[in-house]
């Protein structure tokens, strides 16, 4: 195989793009914004920096929605600009390996292909790799032995749960709220108790540094936001309580799914996954006490991982690198006749 392979996950709130030739992974925020209707006018992390701050006639968003693809000519567009200049590799007839979700349609699946397939770029290769299959590699876990694993991947519109034995899924929940879920919670929650509007992204900031899966910390941070009585900016100091607090039951939906995955596991599987622990990654994985939640909720340790916003992406480059993961690719033809 070439060098000129590039690896792709397109989450709903980072695009990551690992490109083999240069062994680096390009992350930046999965944002277009858009001039005169439909005309792209900045993406990734230009675009964001947009985000709630753009005049009417700029639109800024996230042009993949629970997984889907929303807008496929400008994602494309973004796609290839953004790995010619981050990568300055070739993108015409490279190799491209895309993770796709696991419980979206075929059609669905088809646009991803399509994506790279039907592009201007004349890929030599492209590939499916299903998005967990992907992580747990990633995560340096080897998927073709008969031993069962439990991946849980934190994301922003999504959260998915599996377990994985012989390079398959055995078991899976997808939850459609990750992330960005987090930040509305704590949105309404400081509206609700302080009378204050505040952005996704100040909520944001305020999850990053002071969220956590147990309550009991003291960090505080000062936010700007507006007052909705008086209408004017004004700072305020918010405690990790609070944060604790906005946040208690969407943490609780994420320990209930996986207790219900871990009482649908068959026992000899089981077995694997308290001698290795769970595996947290996805970058709302980073939440501070995560990891002793949940072991507290499953007496099962959990490990964490370096980088988890770009498992995905390092899974997808080790599975088309080695040829002992080969079979864990597919594309949209072999699919259909499966
Ligand atoms: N330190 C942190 N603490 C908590 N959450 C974080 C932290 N850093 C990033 N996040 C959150 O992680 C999410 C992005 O993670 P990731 O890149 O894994 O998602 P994604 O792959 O784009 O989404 P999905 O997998 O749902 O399509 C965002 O919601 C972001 O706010
Ligand atoms: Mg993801």
């Amino acid at each position: 195989m070439s060098s000129n392979v590039y690896g792709i996950d397109l989450g709903t709130c980072n695009l990551k793009v690992f490109c083999k030739a240069t062994g680096k992974v390009l992350n930046e925020k999965n944002t277009i914004a858009i001039i005169n209707k439909n005309q792209l006018y900045a993406y990734g992390d230009a675009a964001y920096a947009m985000y709630e701050k753009a005049p009417e006639h700029i639109n800024v968003t996230f042009p993949v929605v629970n997984g889907v693809i929303a807008d496929f000519n400008n994602v494309q567009n973004m796609i290839f600009d953004f790995i010619e200049r981050g990568s300055k590799g070739k993108t015409k007839g490279a190799e491209y390996v895309v993770a796709v979700p696991t419980d979206i349609t075929e059609v669905e699946k088809k646009a991803f292909y399509d994506m790279f397939y039907k592009s201007k770029v004349k890929p030599k290769n492209v590939q499916l790799v299903e998005k967990p299959i992907a992580d747990a590699v990633g995560l340096g876990l080897d998927v073709n032995e008969p031993t069962g694993v439990m991946v849980v991947d934190i994301g922003a519109d999504t959260t998915e749960i599996s377990v994985i034995s012989l390079g398959g899924l055995v078991l899976s929940d997808l939850l459609h709220f990750g992330g960005k879920r987090i930040d509305e919670s704590i949105m309404s929650y400081i509206r609700h108790e302080f009378n204050l509007v505040i952005g996704q992204k100040t909520a944001s900031v305020l999850k990053e540094n002071l969220a956590s899966g147990l309550p009991g910390r003291e960090e505080t941070m000062v936010i700007v936001g507006r007052d909705l009585v008086s209408g004017l900016p004004v700072e305020m100091e918010i405690s990790a309580a609070t944060v604790y607090e906005a946040i208690k039951d969407n943490l609780e939906s994420i320990c209930t799914s996986i207790k219900m995955i871990l009482e649908k596991t068959p026992p000899e599987l089981a077995k694997d996954i308290i001698h290795s622990g769970i595996y947290i990654t996805g970058g709302g994985s980073q939440i501070k006490d995560l990891d002793e939640l949940f072991t507290n909720i499953t007496n099962i340790k959990v490990n964490r991982c370096e980088e988890p916003e770009e498992s995905v992406v390092r899974g997808l480059m080790a599975i088309v690198s080695e040829e002992k993961y080969k079979h864990l690719t597919f594309t949209m033809k072999t699919r259909i006749i499966k």
